[in-house]
């Protein structure tokens, strides 16, 4: 069914973030969000087809004349803004990770709870046992939860099934949870997170078995657009990284990569596989910065993992920035080391952590999260032509939305043109 024609005024501020040059933002260009004061956005079967001020919207004939079939919602000064772009979460998993959690309060490092049996090891079980069905509802949980706190389009990864029956049950799981769902989900096949158990010391049989068996089958049923690596200490070598990512290259597929969690890993072998995303970046060589920032690729950052491992140390934002790569901010949802769903927590850790400015944090997640995803051409800014992807928070001020931390502004959000919560007390007709 079509999305009713929807009409929001008067915005107090409406952040586009359109920008006149092609490509991913970029240095100063971060920090440009294209504000429009008292604003309106008018969307048409899920586009978004003008925006400009309150008062010209309504004096604009088309509208005066069709005003009574349009839904008008009154933002009554609230903020506007391109809903989220989460380009990195893992929500096909069953159980939370508890005892981890406690593990790490009394002292045990993330790694070492890893190799005690606990960390993605320890998700796998759940994943295995659990029926396509109840995963499916599971991640539409988290769709419904993402779509509350502002997010539009995400990236779904797969990861804790580790073999090729569940990860591709996790992948049809994803794919039917998206189908449920008015936003727009992106699928990323994620069978090389860690060696299952079953292969241990056998590291190069499970790669072997992820690039024969479980890319070709991915491809075939169109399950996934990216294909992704745990390319860190534990978990897979650059060496092993580059074989995955030519297997996904012959296949069709584009590739994503975690790197630079845990240790160093030079950029430049897998630069060439031109990675749409590399995703952590806690550990980076400032010799491989210029490569990066020469290339498409984006840097995205996930401090969320950074807080919730009780790390003091945060990815070095401003040695990317001021570099010239372009990056990007997800909240990186898992049950081991980062379970939020909040965009505007992810901010916020970049503001205080990573002193990133609240319109570069916005930037970051909106737009940037679009090229991250290679979706820009209809994700990420508010531009007529682009899917009708809004979020409305109850701020007056952008930079309100990184300040309240730990608690929802958010209040609606409108997904292909599909408005999935009420603003409070009748505003809206
Ligand atoms: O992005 N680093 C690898 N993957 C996840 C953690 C997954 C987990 O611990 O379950 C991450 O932090
Ligand atoms: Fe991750």
């Amino acid at each position: 069914m079509k999305p009713k024609p929807l009409l929001l005024l008067n915005i107090g501020q409406l952040l586009t973030l359109r920008s006149a040059t092609g490509g991913p933002r970029r240095g100063a260009s971060l920090s440009e969000l294209g504000i429009i004061l008292d604003a309106a956005v008018l969307c048409l079967g899920g586009k978004i087809v003008s925006i400009g001020t309150t008062k010209d919207a309504l004096r604009d004939p088309w509208l005066k004349k069709n005003r009574k079939k349009i839904i008008e919602i009154d933002c009554g000064g609230r903020v506007v803004l391109p809903g989220f772009v989460d380009s990195h979460t893992h929500p096909a998993f069953t159980h939370p990770r508890l005892v981890d959690f406690e593990k790490r309060i009394s002292g045990a490092r993330y790694e070492e709870i890893a190799e005690a049996g606990g960390g993605i090891r320890s998700s796998i079980d759940g994943v295995r046992r659990v029926s396509k069905g109840a995963l499916a509802r599971k991640v539409s949980a988290v769709l419904a939860d993402l779509a509350c706190h502002g997010t539009t389009t995400v990236e779904a990864k797969s990861g804790y099934g580790l073999s090729l029956v569940s990860e591709l049950k996790s992948l049809e799981a994803i794919r039917a949870a998206a189908c449920e769902w008015a936003g727009t989900v992106v699928p990323t096949f994620l069978g090389a997170h860690v060696v299952p158990p079953e292969y241990r010391k056998r590291s190069q049989e499970y790669v072997d078995l992820v690039c024969s068996e479980m890319i070709p089958v991915v491809a075939k049923r169109k399950l996934a657009q990216f294909v992704d690596v745990f390319c860190d200490r534990g978990a897979f070598s650059a060496a092993e990284t580059a074989q995955i990512f030519a297997a996904a290259e012959e296949h069709g597929l584009a590739v994503r990569a975690h790197l630079g969690q845990l240790s160093e890993t030079r950029l430049g072998p897998l630069l060439r596989y031109r990675p749409a995303s590399l995703d952590h970046m806690d550990q980076v060589n400032d010799e491989d910065l210029p490569a990066l920032a020469q290339s498409d690729t984006v840097a995205t950052f996930v401090p969320g993992a950074n807080y919730f491992l009780g790390l003091a140390k945060y990815p070095e934002a401003r040695r990317f920035i001021e570099s010239g790569v372009a990056v990007s901010l997800a909240t990186d949802y898992n049950p081991g080391s980062s379970p939020t769903l909040s965009v505007p927590m992810a901010m916020s850790l970049a503001c205080t952590h990573m002193k990133m400015s609240p319109a570069e944090a916005i930037a970051a997640a909106t737009i940037n999260g679009a090229w991250a995803l290679r979706l820009a051409r209809r994700k990420g800014s508010v531009e007529a032509g682009k899917d009708a992807d809004l979020a409305v928070f109850d701020v007056s001020d952008y930079r309100e939305i990184p300040y309240w931390f730990g608690t929802n502004r958010c209040v609606l959000t409108i997904m292909n043109g599909v408005p999935s919560d009420s603003l409070s007390g009748g505003e809206r007709k």
